[in-house]
């Protein structure tokens, strides 16, 4: 042990400091840093502000970082990312806490998006589950898993509403909805955090990517976003905001411009709503070279957009060193202050306060623990629940759901004995090899009495080009030596001879996901091929779509006898699936973002406005709001999903319709289980503000139940309302209700739902 660590330790133990994270006590905290940024050279605070990786992750920026090991000897680190297992953190601290000059500890991160060794299914499939224990759940596995690694800052969650599915990280995100997504947001920064992060279980984590990254334009990833701010404030913000009382530790701002300023040299986003108006007080990180990219943006040199970040509220510069090659020079020629820099770094030295790092830089470097915590057989069966209760049922004709155990199945298509592209994407801790194929789970659930036979029936994709392009990670498009004649013909055989065909369709993992935007969300022309002369055998057609978009489906909707969305489930993937194929699990799942019936209705979401010419329904009507060659509503509708079972909803009863001031509104609807399984339902409540003093989306959710019933049951769910809950942001940005007339509805679905008018006074 350094001289400086003793007398760190002996600064403790005169301080007599117990270091207690949710309960810090701010006194002793600053008096701490303080004492710390007291000793610290101006070279050492602007360290703190720098995060390096060695390339170990995803680079996904144009550079990597060079000479880390001086660098963390000259404390000119403040965190790290792409370092794994207990060894490596343990080196890499030691060289920041043995060989830097003050021994500052550094943090340890990483991308832990749905999972870290136990993958769990995208996050766009988790939160179709609705089901925010489980989602906590699996943040909480992921935290565990990661800190037994030695990692305790994660990039996650990712919050941002997308409601065009081109865009390629719809994937990691909740989907469209504000609510929800403010909910699920809550849910993974309780998994993550725990309610005390200097324990050895927990995570600080990152909301991200602030603010609106998903709303680039023509759904192209680092695009242009652009939009009011009284859409941005109702419809793409409450997430973020959400994160942040839930009291994440840290935010990473986005790639995007926000109102004409990049958002990591945006002031009014990092600074006055952020730390002024939320309240914010944990540090902001850049995302991948963020900061350099504002060259590209047209604001300046490194030198101009560092000092421009710096200003603006960003605390630490991710990969790109800009702070730390240019903010010296920016101070000495006065564009920037000594006081934001000391700001900056005293936040990144908050941070590893509370994680306790300063009392236990090891905490996280137990080699013990890889082997107790890390893919053990409860996570992997945490994965394989999560997985099966993401699933959506979209069509099941004639009770093809669940299959028989008895017969013969033809599992043919291009995901159906497939270990590349079940982990999905944003899983670069995952290992594609651990996962269960879906063939491997059909026989592990199947029983003896069920024969299934397996063809490939087509590739992914026959499109050579557009297969270099997502296999840029290993092979996801594999495509087959055989020819597509071949490989169809064999599918044809054995369908022929099979009491029912299942086809495991959709895209590989890297067809969606970081920079994997497609302007054409169909199926390839391979597998529509594939899924046309299926559907001519005229044999029950079972399609387990796996993507990680909303995709345009429309046909093979029609085909498909039933049609069951998978996303992308994981590490379990095949055991999931058959799960629900076989009906030891019946689907619940219902979506969380729209799907279009084509590229031309996007943007469609549920929580659209009025126009002044609506058109009632989907029939034509000239001079109204329509299109010529598609209807209005989509393919399915947000919070659209089936089950093996019916369920039936009584028509809602109102506690009262005339309110007033702070009264509570109580809804309530009998649901009953008429169908012949067990079965779990997402009652969904939506409320309409009829009218106001800014126009008003036609349906908002806000608040969903899911609910148990077995066989035959009937429960009662009931919804509170209150004033609060009809607030919005009006044109002044001020968050408000507005006394008036309502319209509450309650249903299995957004475009299937009961209602009544409530007037509610002041
Ligand atoms: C992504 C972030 C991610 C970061 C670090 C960026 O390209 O946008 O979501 O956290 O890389 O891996």
């Amino acid at each position: 042990m350094k001289v400086n660590r003793l007398i760190f330790a002996a600064l403790w133990v005169l301080l007599g400091v117990q270091v207690q994270a949710q309960n810090t006590d701010k006194a002793e905290m600053d008096a701490y840093i303080n004492e710390l940024m007291g000793r610290m050279t101006l070279q050492e605070k602007i360290g703190q502000l720098n995060l390096i990786t060695p390339g170990g992750g995803i680079p996904t920026g144009s550079a990597v970082s060079t000479g880390v090991e001086s660098k963390l000897k000259d404390g000119l680190v403040g965190g790290i990312f792409g370092v794994s297992s207990p060894e490596k953190v343990r080196q890499t601290q030691e060289l920041a806490v043995e060989e830097s000059r003050l021994g500052i500890p550094v943090l340890v991160g990483s991308d832990v998006i749905h999972g870290y060794k136990t993958t769990f299914p995208i996050p766009l499939g988790l939160a179709s589950s609705w089901d925010m224990e489980l989602i906590e759940k699996t943040a909480r596995v992921a935290a565990k898993e990661a800190t037994a690694d030695g990692i305790f800052w994660n990039f996650s969650p990712m919050v941002d509403i997308a409601r065009d599915p081109r865009w390629g990280r719809i994937a990691e995100g909740a989907g469209e909805d504000p609510f929800l997504g403010s909910e699920i947001a809550k849910a993974m920064v309780r998994g993550y955090q725990g309610d005390d992060l200097t324990s050895p279980n927990t995570m600080m984590a990152t909301v991200k990517h602030f603010a609106l990254y998903g709303a680039s334009e023509a759904g192209r990833d680092y695009n242009t976003t652009d939009m009011s701010r009284i859409r941005m404030f109702n419809e793409y913000l409450p997430p973020y905001k959400a994160a942040i009382d839930a009291g994440v530790g840290s935010v990473m701002s986005s790639f995007n411009d926000v109102d004409g300023i990049p958002a990591s040299g945006n002031k009014w986003l990092l600074t006055d709503l952020l730390r002024d108006q939320w309240g914010f007080d944990g540090f902001v990180v850049s995302d991948y070279t963020s900061v350099n990219e504002m060259i590209a943006h047209g604001m300046g040199d490194l030198q101009a957009v560092s000092a421009l970040s710096l200003k603006a509220g960003l605390d630490m510069d991710m990969v790109g060193e800009g702070f730390l090659t240019t903010l010296e020079k920016s101070l000495k020629e006065g564009k920037i202050t000594e006081d934001e820099i000391e700001l900056a770094c005293r936040r990144v030295l908050e941070a590893k306060y509370k994680l306790g790092l300063f009392e236990d830089p090891y905490r996280y470097a137990d080699d013990s623990r890889p082997k107790k915590d890390i893919l053990t057989k409860a996570n992997r069966q945490v994965a394989r629940e999560a997985a099966a209760r993401s699933f959506v049922l979209l069509k099941n004709e004639m009770h093809t759901l669940p299959l028989s155990q008895s017969g013969s199945i033809a599992l043919v298509g291009p995901l159906a004995n497939d270990k590349n592209n079940m982990l999905g994407t944003w899983a670069p801790t995952g290992n594609p090899q651990l996962s269960i194929p879906v063939l491997e789970g059909m026989e592990n659930v199947g029983g003896r009495k069920v024969k299934v036979r397996y063809a490939k029936g087509a590739n992914i994709s026959d499109d050579v080009e557009f297969a270099k392009k997502v296999n840029v990670f290993g092979t996801r498009i594999d495509i087959d030596k055989r020819s597509a004649e071949e490989m169809l013909n064999e599918a044809l055989e054995l369908a022929e001879q099979s009491d029912v065909v299942v086809a495991v369709i959709g895209e590989a993992t890297e067809m969606s996901g970081e920079s994997a935007n497609r302007t054409d969300i169909t199926l390839p022309e391979s597998q529509k091929k594939l899924v046309r002369a299926l559907a001519k055998t005229g044999k029950p057609l079972v399609l387990v779509m796996m993507s990680g978009r909303p995709m345009a489906i429309g046909e093979e909707y029609e085909l498909a006898t039933s049609l069951l969305q998978v996303w992308h489930p994981g590490v379990e993937a095949g055991n999931a699936i058959a799960d629900v194929l076989f009906g030891a699990y019946n689907p619940s799942g219902k979506l969380t973002a729209t799907f279009p019936h084509n590229v031309g209705q996007i943007p469609v979401h549920y929580r659209m406005k009025n126009t002044g010419r609506p058109q009632d329904g989907d029939t034509f009507m000239k001079f109204k709001s329509n299109y010529l060659d598609a209807p209005n509503s989509p393919l399915f509708a947000f919070g659209y999903g089936l089950s093996y079972t019916d369920f039936d909803y009584g028509k809602p009863v109102f506690s009262q319709t005339k309110l007033k001031g702070n009264e509570s509104l109580k809804v309530s609807v009998d649901i009953t289980n008429t169908g012949n399984f067990d079965g779990e339902e997402v009652v969904q409540l939506y409320t309409r503000d009829l009218v106001a003093s800014v126009t008003r989306p036609v349906k908002e959710l806000k608040g969903f139940q899911k609910v148990a019933l077995k066989r035959g049951e009937t429960k009662t769910v009931t919804f509170e309302l209150t004033a609060e809950d009809l607030a919005f942001y009006n044109f002044n940005l001020e968050f408000r209700w507005e006394p008036g007339d309502f319209e509450i509805m309650v249903g299995p679905s957004s475009d299937n739902v009961q209602s009544a008018v409530v007037s509610w006074e002041k």
